[in-house]
């Protein structure tokens, strides 16, 4: 009864409380429409204004009103993001001196404003920050800035070029600059030493030259260094070493002379080490495997010795280096939210995995050149294949039987999702052949493709690419540049390759043709991204090379050809053509029983088609018979069901035809479980 008594009264108690809170926030509310801004800064706003080509700042309404239309106020929580976040918000601060309000910051991203950065800006004596990411803003930053108070300062993905001017290092209160995703070119000049307070400072995607600055090593401060696909060029400056409060430190794609592993012993805090592609021999020192690092990536060095690893360690990317040694036995214990690349890697030990994971990418990763099996047979395939593959980071996984891909890397910047490796259309495809195009593969870094049970003699491979995310309009979202290399049987066929500039535009086919030659029944096509172009346009995270489809062609006995499309969600039914596809799903349909009494059944888009399994064919007979069959699906004709496509599976030939209403085709069709090892396209 008490107790009852008592819970009672504390909430008659918070009731009394609520009133009283509510009453004084209305009082506080109706008080504060704070006073507008000195005329100078209305006026400097003016001028930025035009500057900025910003056209709809309403001057009738008080700039300090956060509830005016100069403030976009934040988005609610549990909101799905939009894909481009627009901001345009002014904020003033009115506890500076004496109840005056001042101009505090400018936000203005996402708008595509395609004017220059605005001199005018130093007329706000009080700014302290400035936002202009993701728009189409050239020129430089202007001298006047170098007397303000600026702390924190956004530049990103923009157009702005030349080079990184000596007077930023006067804004010693800057604690955050990002000049990422633009244009500018130079050495970074040693004044930014200046900078003491800084925490943040992001130079990504720039055509930067020269060596890192030795001055950076006064920013004690900093937090988070990001330098990835700078320009810059090695050796490591060894006075990095001083950044003892680093929590983030992202430095790749350095060119020119290779260095030792930096000395990184006194960096207590960080849990984010990104080293890739920065010409670093000699071993990886002990007290990396000790540090409470979340992510490692040293991929794409010349890294020697052991490999131990970190068994907390989320991310372990060590792609292509030289470590030696035996793999670790905690590795084939990690769960998937732990992603382990080892791929290409000269480790001794003849040990295969004892069980295989999506997240432990091990191609290539021992010495001899493949663990894969022998030259002599076709490759092994893992038996950890999935038949609903959707990509993801640090994996290896075939493609049905004969092809296999390995794709290396992590899509930084982004909660990355099996979505971030295949990109979809966002616009109508004119091409022929659309449909080859509106999805296509992803990749972070590195992207292999390996056909297998190929017979010996010369091929004809052709690579169909579409930029089909980066756009070709006045704004932000065409600023990205995707540069990559392609390597054919590990040559070198296509170097810093740009679709977009190959295409002249955007959402437009191109397709190249290249001649190779299979001697030990393998074939490979590599997509390497080599620390060009840009990494956040346009969003965080847009990088790496994509392909839209492939096909591969023999020279010899031109009879048919593979076509592929690399498309995720086909990918281990890689299709390309929509004929092809079918048959796939219907394949993993099948092996999935649905077909149990020889039924028809629905194709995900909505076609109904049917099924047909021969009796076993002749070695010799079917080369002749897919070629007849080629004819057969080209016809076309009201009294004929059309042929869409075949699969072929060791000496059984299954065909996938038009479905006709009580037609009895299907019905041949036997129900046993099976893997295709072959498909052919019959377009
Ligand atoms: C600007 O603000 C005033 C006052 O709120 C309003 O009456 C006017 O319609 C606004 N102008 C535009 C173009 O939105
Ligand atoms: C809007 O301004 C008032 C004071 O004028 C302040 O109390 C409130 O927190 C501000 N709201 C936002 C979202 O900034
Ligand atoms: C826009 O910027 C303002 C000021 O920095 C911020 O308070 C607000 O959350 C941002 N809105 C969105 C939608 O990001
Ligand atoms: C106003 O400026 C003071 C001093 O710089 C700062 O402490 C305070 O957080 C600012 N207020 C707002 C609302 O930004
Ligand atoms: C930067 O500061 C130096 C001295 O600290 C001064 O001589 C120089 O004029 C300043 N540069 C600009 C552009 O204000
Ligand atoms: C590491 O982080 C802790 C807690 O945030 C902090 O107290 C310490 O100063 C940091 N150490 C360094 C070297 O920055
Ligand atoms: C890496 O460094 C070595 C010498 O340290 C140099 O000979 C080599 O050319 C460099 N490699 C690249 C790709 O720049
Ligand atoms: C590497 O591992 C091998 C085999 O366990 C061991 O014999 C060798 O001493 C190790 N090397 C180093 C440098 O730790
Ligand atoms: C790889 O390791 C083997 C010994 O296991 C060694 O003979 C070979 O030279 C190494 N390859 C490279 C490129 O270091
Ligand atoms: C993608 O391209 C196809 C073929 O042109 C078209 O039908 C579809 O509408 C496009 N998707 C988008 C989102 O524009
Ligand atoms: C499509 O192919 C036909 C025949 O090859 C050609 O005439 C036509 O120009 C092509 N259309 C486009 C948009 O490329
Ligand atoms: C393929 O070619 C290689 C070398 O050119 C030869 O050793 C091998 O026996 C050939 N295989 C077949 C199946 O012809």
């Amino acid at each position: 009864m008490g107790r009852s008594t008592c819970f009672q009264t504390s909430h008659i108690f918070g009731f009394f409380l609520l009133l009283v809170f509510m009453e004084s926030k209305n009082k506080v509310e109706s008080q504060v429409e704070p006073p507008p801004p000195p005329h100078d800064e209305i006026r400097a706003l003016h001028e930025i204004a035009a500057e900025l080509g910003k056209k709809d700042w309403n001057f009738s309404e008080n700039p300090c009103n956060n509830k005016s239309s100069w403030y976009t106020p934040p988005l609610p929580p549990n909101v799905p993001q939009p894909t481009v976040v627009k901001n345009s918000s002014v904020t003033c601060n009115c506890s500076l001196n004496g109840g005056q309000c001042h101009i505090y910051t400018i936000r203005l991203s996402g708008l595509d404003l395609s004017g220059v950065l605005p001199r005018s800006l130093s007329k706000l004596p009080y700014l302290k920050e400035i936002v202009l990411f993701r728009n189409f803003l050239s020129g430089t930053i202007p001298r006047e800035w170098a007397t303000m108070k600026l702390e924190f300062v956004s530049l990103s993905s923009n157009r702005l070029s030349g080079p990184v001017p000596s007077y930023l290092g006067n804004i010693t209160t800057l604690t955050f600059l990002s000049l990422d995703d633009n244009l500018f070119s130079g050495t970074i000049p040693p004044e930014l030493g200046k900078l003491v307070n800084m925490e943040t400072l992001i130079l990504n995607a720039n055509y930067l030259t020269g060596e890192l600055p030795p001055a950076l090593a006064n920013l004690v401060r900093m937090k988070q260094l990001e330098m990835q696909a700078s320009g810059f060029e090695g050796p490591f400056p060894s006075t990095l070493s001083a950044l003892n409060s680093l929590v983030e430190l992202r430095i790749s794609d350095l060119h020119g002379e290779g260095s030792r592993f930096p000395n990184l012993q006194n960096m207590k805090n960080l849990s984010r080490l990104v080293l890739r592609s920065c010409n670093i021999s000699g071993p990886i020192p002990p007290y990396i495997w000790e540090m409470p690092l979340g992510t490692l990536d040293l991929s794409f060095n010349k890294l020697e010795g052991n490999f131990s690893g970190n068994e907390k360690t989320l991310f372990t990317f060590l792609t292509s280096n030289l470590l030696t040694g035996p793999i670790t036995e905690w590795i084939n214990t990690r769960d998937s939210h732990y992603q382990i690349d080892l791929s290409y890697n000269n480790i001794s030990a003849s040990l295969e995995p004892t069980s295989c994971t999506e997240h432990l990418n091990l191609f290539k990763s021992f010495s001899g050149g493949n663990n894969l099996g022998q030259q002599s047979n076709c490759l092994k395939n893992f038996p950890c294949s999935k038949d609903e593959d959707l990509g993801g980071p640090a994996k290896y996984f075939p493609l049905r039987e004969t092809w296999e891909t390995s794709s290396s890397g992590y899509f930084w910047d982004t909660s990355v999702t099996s979505k971030d490796y295949i990109a979809q259309n966002v616009s109508i495809l004119k091409m022929n052949n659309s449909e080859l195009y509106t999805r296509a593969r992803l990749s972070p870094l590195s992207l292999t493709y390996y056909i297998r049970c190929l017979a010996n003699g010369s091929y004809t491979v052709k690579l169909h690419f579409a930029e089909i995310v980066i756009r070709d309009n006045s704004s932000f979202q065409s600023l990205g540049r995707r540069v990559f290399d392609v390597y054919i049987q590990e040559k070198l066929e296509l170097k810093d390759f740009n679709i977009k500039n190959a295409a002249k535009a955007a959402d437009k086919e191109v397709i190249r043709s290249f001649k190779t030659v299979v001697r030990d029944k393998t074939l490979s096509i590599r997509f390497h991204w080599a620390g060009k172009g840009t990494t956040a346009t346009p969003k965080r995270g847009i990088y790496g090379p994509l392909i839209s489809a492939i096909s591969v062609e023999s020279d010899s006995k031109p009879q048919f050809s593979k076509v592929w499309n690399t498309k995720m969600k086909m990918v281990v039914g890689a299709v390309v053509s929509a004929m092809c596809l079918i048959v796939l799903t219907l394949g993993i349909l099948w092996r999935r029983g649905y077909f149990g009494g020889g039924k028809m059944s629905r194709e995900q888009d909505g076609t109904i088609i049917a099924i047909k399994q021969l009796s076993t064919i002749s070695r010799q007979g079917d080369r002749e018979f897919l070629n007849e069959l080629g004819m057969i699906s080209g016809l076309q004709h009201p009294n004929l069901v059309r042929l869409y496509g075949c699969c072929v599976e060791g000496t059984n030939l299954l065909l996938v035809y038009e479905y006709m209403e009580n037609n009895s085709l299907a019905r041949a069709l036997s129900g046993k479980p099976r893997t295709f090892s072959s498909f052919v396209a019959l377009t």
